[in-house]
C-alpha cells in the first residue's frame, strides 16, 4: 500500500512508464483521469479530457515527456469530460503521423470536435494495436458501459486495464489510489448513475476473465491495485443499475 502523500499538482508515475496526468479538482466529485503509457519510441495519451481541464493536463504531459512525442491518443468514448480538448491537444501534438485509437462506431461523433488525425478504429485491427516495442494493446468493445461506442484497454505487458467509465467513482473525497472501502460506496453512487442494468455489466465481467489484472486506470475514481481489482469485480457483479431500481420500468 501507498503511504506516502501524493502531490496532485504534479504528473504520478503509477508505474515507471505509466502516468497520472489528471487535473485535481478539490470542488468536484467527479474527478477526470487521463493517463500517458510511455514504451520505447511510441507514446499513448488515454482520454485527455475536457476544454477546462486542457491547461493542466498538458502542462503535467510536458513535465514528462514533449508531447511531439505523443504517437496515439486513445479515445474510449465521446464524453466531453473525455476528449472535448482533442482538437486542442492534436494541435499541440502536431504530428502528422498522430493516431487516434477508438472503436470504428465512435469515429462518426468524435469527428465533430474538429478533428484532422487519422483514426486507428480497433475493431478494424483485429482489437489489438502491436507496439514498435512488441508491446500489445488490446481493446474490447463494451456497448452500453455507459456508451454504445465505448473501449477499454487491456495492456498486456504491464497487465493494466484502462477501463473509461467503468470501474469509475464519484466521491467528495477523493484519492488516487483506493485505499479503503469508501471506494466500493463511490463506484456504486457512479455506476448506479450511469449503467443501464447489472445485466450488462455481468456480461463485461465475464470477458474480463481471461485477463490476468493487476490494476485498474478508471477515466473516474481511484486506481484499483492488489485485492482491490477482484474485490471491485465483485462489487460490480452484484451491483443492482438503472432498471433494475425501477423495478423493469422507465423512470
Ligand atoms: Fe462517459
Ligand atoms: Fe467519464
Amino acid at each position: 500500500m501507498r503511504v506516502k502523500a501524493l502531490d496532485y499538482e504534479n504528473p504520478i508515475a503509477v508505474l515507471r512508464d505509466i502516468y497520472w496526468v489528471g487535473f485535481y479538482d478539490q470542488e468536484a466529485d467527479l474527478h477526470c483521469n487521463p493517463y500517458l503509457i510511455i514504451d520505447d519510441e511510441e507514446v499513448l495519451l488515454f482520454d485527455p479530457g475536457s476544454i477546462p481541464h486542457f491547461s493542466v493536463v498538458m502542462r503535467k504531459v510536458i513535465d514528462v515527456i514533449n508531447p511531439e512525442e505523443i504517437t496515439h491518443v486513445v479515445l474510449s468514448h465521446q464524453d466531453p469530460d473525455v476528449c472535448g480538448n482533442i482538437a486542442v491537444v492534436e494541435d499541440l501534438i502536431g504530428r502528422d503521423d498522430l493516431k487516434l485509437v477508438n472503436h470504428s462506431s465512435l469515429t462518426r461523433l468524435v469527428q465533430h470536435y474538429g478533428v484532422k488525425s487519422p483514426f486507428y478504429e480497433v475493431d478494424k485491427n483485429g482489437g489489438k494495436l502491436e507496439l514498435k516495442s512488441g508491446r500489445v494493446l488490446e481493446f474490447l468493445h463494451t456497448p452500453f458501459l455507459h456508451s454504445p461506442f465505448g473501449i477499454v484497454t487491456y495492456d498486456h505487458e504491464s497487465k493494466s486495464l484502462f477501463s473509461s467509465d467503468i470501474f469509475g467513482g464519484l466521491s467528495d473525497h477523493w484519492s488516487l489510489f483506493a485505499s479503503e472501502d469508501a471506494a466500493f460506496e463511490s463506484m456504486s453512487r457512479w455506476h448506479q448513475l450511469i449503467i443501464p442494468s447489472n445485466r450488462v455489466l455481468k456480461d463485461f465481467l465475464q470477458k474480463l476473465e481471461r485477463f490476468d489484472i493487476q490494476r485498474i486506470l478508471p477515466q473516474h475514481g481511484s486506481i484499483l491495485e492488489g485485492s482491490f481489482v477482484p474485490r471491485a469485480i465483485e462489487h460490480l457483479r452484484n451491483l443492482p443499475c438503472g432498471i433494475d431500481l425501477t423495478g423493469g420500468t422507465l423512470p
